[in-house]
């Protein structure tokens, strides 16, 4: 058991904290965000995530878990700090670690014994030596302070299964001591038998953004397909099954869709190109990936323009505004384009997500936002299905077919069943589904 701090109350810090108390250490989360924590203490959690808050809860109420604003004194009692503040992408495309120098630096001015200071924030390769060096240079006492790169795995809506048996641990560091502690940090999950990759840190660095670079490079390259199946006839999820099928290339993220969102593949990916780029190494592939994502929903809103010629006052129902189902991030959603572009044509747009509501509201606080689907269907002239929650896959088509205007769906994910969307006479759009009779 370590006494852990965890600077950052965001998807990451949070589950990381919440987990790595599950794990056994004492853990106390920081922020900056005063209004966080206070809702933190008052045993709420700031943004929706399944499971995370009876993961929270069970901890706290075992005395392992703790919010706090008290930060030199938190991280003095603590023998690992981790850092999980955020990286966003600035303008130029490149993440911005202002935020981490800042507190590796607060860090660097207010510990008086030595630390292992973890990175969880995703940053570019090279920073944890940069930052090594940063923190030992504003020391204020003569202690020791180790860098430690621990990349994190998880995915919105399933963070906190992705947190507590994850794939693989990926700890970097120039130096055993502080692996040896990072290994105690998570040691029920070594107890269990899960892979632990021990290397230095550019390497660790790397692991993270390859990773999501190549899961993007797969999602480009099966929604390129898709929209080859759309001109010839063939069906997409038989093509990614068959695929998938073969254990080289396994069937996870083959789904096609509107193109990749959320926080991290868009940014990630970013990232290694200009990487490559600093480096005089041309990441082809990553770059063609990132593209393509880019003119993805292009196909999407060349769908509805077929059947739609003139949006002027037409009602037009979005269903789904987070970037992906089971969350309420709306970062780098496709349905913000989508939006864009129907406000551009005039056009008079409902929409409805089951947890993103609010936060596309900051965005968009001039958009009708209902809170059923039958709101947006009716009278609709067209229905977009843009995120892929399950309750949108359950959406009744005979009754759709009856308060419709014009029967017109686009299915950017492919979640209804084209048989029965046949039978209720609709007008459809998948992406890599042609309705063809003959091979249904
Ligand atoms: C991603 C990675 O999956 C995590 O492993 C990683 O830790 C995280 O980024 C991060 O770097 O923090 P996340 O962005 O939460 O997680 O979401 P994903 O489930 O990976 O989906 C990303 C985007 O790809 C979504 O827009 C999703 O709809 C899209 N997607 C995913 C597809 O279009 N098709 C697929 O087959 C899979």
């Amino acid at each position: 058991m370590k006494k852990i701090t965890i600077i950052g109350t965001g998807y990451v810090g949070l589950v990381s904290g919440a987990g790595l108390a599950d794990f056994g250490n004492d853990v106390t989360c920081l922020d900056i965000n005063l209004e966080r924590i206070k809702i933190l203490l008052e045993g709420k959690i700031p943004f929706f995530e399944p499971g995370l808050s009876e993961l929270v809860e069970r901890n706290v109420d075992a005395k392992r878990l703790h919010f706090s604003t008290d930060f030199s004194r938190s991280i003095n009692d603590s023998e690992v700090i981790f850092i999980a503040v955020g990286t966003p992408m600035n303008s130029s495309g490149i993440s911005d670690i202002s935020a981490v120098k800042k507190v590796a630096i607060d860090i660097a001015q207010n510990i008086s014994s030595s630390k292992v200071v973890a990175i969880k924030s995703t940053v570019p390769i090279g920073t944890c030596v940069e930052l090594e060096s940063l923190i030992n240079s504003k020391l204020k006492k003569n202690v020791n302070v180790h860098v430690v790169s621990n990349p994190e795995f998880l995915r919105e809506g399933a963070a906190v299964r992705d947190f507590l048996i994850p794939d693989r641990v990926v700890i970097g560091s120039s130096s055993k001591i502080p692996i040896d502690i990072m290994k105690e940090v998570y040691r029920p999950l070594f107890l269990n038998e899960t892979p632990q990759i021990i290397t230095n840190l550019p390497t660790a660095e790397t692991i993270k953004y390859a990773s999501n670079s190549f899961l993007a490079v797969k999602i480009s390259f099966i929604n390129e397909i898709a929209n080859l199946c759309d001109e010839i006839g063939a069906d997409v999820h038989v093509v990614a099954r068959a695929m998938g099928l073969d254990g080289r290339i396994s069937p996870k993220f083959l789904h096609p869709g509107p193109g990749f969102g959320g926080s991290c593949f868009p940014k990630d990916t970013e990232a290694l190109i200009n990487v490559g780029k600093q480096n005089n190494v041309d990441l082809k592939v990553v770059k063609a990936a990132s593209d393509s994502n880019k003119i993805q929903i292009k196909k999407i809103i060349q769908k509805l323009d077929k059947h739609i010629k003139n949006y002027n006052n037409k009602k037009i129902g979005i269903l789904g505004l987070a970037f992906k189902a089971n969350t309420d991030d709306v970062r780098e959603s496709k349905s913000i384009d989508i939006i864009k572009y129907l406000i551009s044509n005039q056009a008079e747009i409902a929409a409805y997500d089951p947890a993103a509501i609010e936060n596309m509201r900051n965005i968009f606080p001039n958009v009708n936002y209902k809170y059923t689907i039958d709101e947006v269907v009716k009278n609709a002239s067209a229905i977009l299905i843009m995120t892929d929650w399950n309750e949108f896959r359950g959406l009744d088509l005979q009754k759709a077919a009856k308060i419709m205007k014009e029967k017109i769906i686009v299915d950017a994910r492919n979640l209804l069943s084209r048989e029965d969307l046949f039978e209720n006479n609709f007008i459809f759009e998948g992406v890599g589904r042609p309705f063809l009779k003959n091979y249904d």
